[in-house]
């Protein structure tokens, strides 16, 4: 065999490409959760930050990122809504979100789906015992963008009394339309009654930005939750908060944010792949040391 018919290494170009379209994205972990498993599976791939700023031509950039030879990517702030609208094709989750998180580019087409929601229900699967929250009502505290995929992965999971509180009334309203279809009796509490309503819960959430580096702290009487209750701050800087110090405390069982962050990437990285990613403490710790939090 001469060698020009021998097997040839994988040149730059048969290399898949992925990475994180955002703006900024310079402080985005994904990189370092991607890589880590491309590395670890042996693939011929590399994940990069793309920063693309919000006035951008969306569709346009996708299709640059298409002929350069992206197999896909994943999608933070602030486009989630210009991917949910660029996108060919939607899975339902997505579709009802209004948000994309996960790109892929397939035979020339742009698929979009949202792997937040199921990547934090994972996350719970993880660390508790379903039945220690499924068949309990739960409380969430917020109403911003990731409030929207953990109400509806809740229901999606099974929860069937869900209950919403955040500072502005009025901005989790809407959230009630995502449910309506599904066997869910959910009830927005004004924020002053938050103590009171997680009276019996099995699942806390906190998806406020309150507990984070540089924001004030989250003053939340877990109290009355039930014994053996989850307690989840999607926060990870600090990766303990305030909450989940009280949570521990308390004998509950708490998540921490990093559960939600790596399970979500997993999902998308199987969207990519076919395989999905092994989920271990390396990678936990590699994620700690470089968030500074060790
Ligand atoms: P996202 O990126 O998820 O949309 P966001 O819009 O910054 O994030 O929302 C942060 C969440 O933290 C909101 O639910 C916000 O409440 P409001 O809708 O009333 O703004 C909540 N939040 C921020 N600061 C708060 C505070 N001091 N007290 C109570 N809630 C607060």
């Amino acid at each position: 065999m001469s060698p020009a018919e021998g097997p040839t290494p994988p040149q730059d170009s048969e290399r898949a490409r992925v990475g994180i379209i955002g703006w900024p994205v310079e402080h985005s972990r994904s990189p370092l959760i991607h890589n880590s498993w491309i590395d670890q599976l042996g693939l011929n791939a590399h994940y990069d930050k793309c920063p693309v700023s919000p006035d951008a031509d969306f569709r346009g950039v996708l299709e640059v990122m298409m002929r350069v030879g992206f197999t896909g990517a994943n999608v933070t702030i602030p486009h989630k809504e210009n991917a949910f609208k660029a996108a060919d094709r939607l899975d339902a989750t997505a579709a009802k979100l209004g948000a994309v998180n996960t790109l892929h580019f397939k035979d020339g087409e742009i698929i979009g789906s949202n792997t937040d929601g199921a990547g934090f229900v994972a996350a719970l699967d993880g660390a508790a015992d379903a039945a220690s929250w499924r068949n309990a009502p739960a409380l969430i505290l917020g109403a911003g963008g990731a409030t929207r995929a953990i109400l509806v992965a809740l229901a999606d999971a099974g929860v069937e009394d869900i209950r919403l509180t955040n500072r502005t009334r009025a901005r989790a309203e809407p959230l009630l339309a995502l449910v309506q279809d599904l066997p869910v009796r959910c009830e927005i509490i004004d924020w002053e009654a938050r103590a009171d309503a997680a009276q019996d819960c099995g699942l806390l959430v906190n998806t406020t930005s309150l507990g984070m580096h540089g924001a004030p702290s989250l003053d939340m009487d877990i109290s009355g939750l039930r014994a053996g209750a989850v307690v989840n701050d999607i926060v990870y800087a600090p990766l303990t908060t305030e909450l989940l110090r009280a949570a521990r405390a308390a004998d509950l069982i708490a998540v921490d944010g990093l559960g939600m962050l790596i399970n979500q990437a997993a999902l998308s990285f199987e969207t990519w792949f076919g395989v999905r990613p092994p989920i271990d403490d390396l990678l936990r710790q590699r994620l700690i040391v470089d968030l500074g939090e060790k």
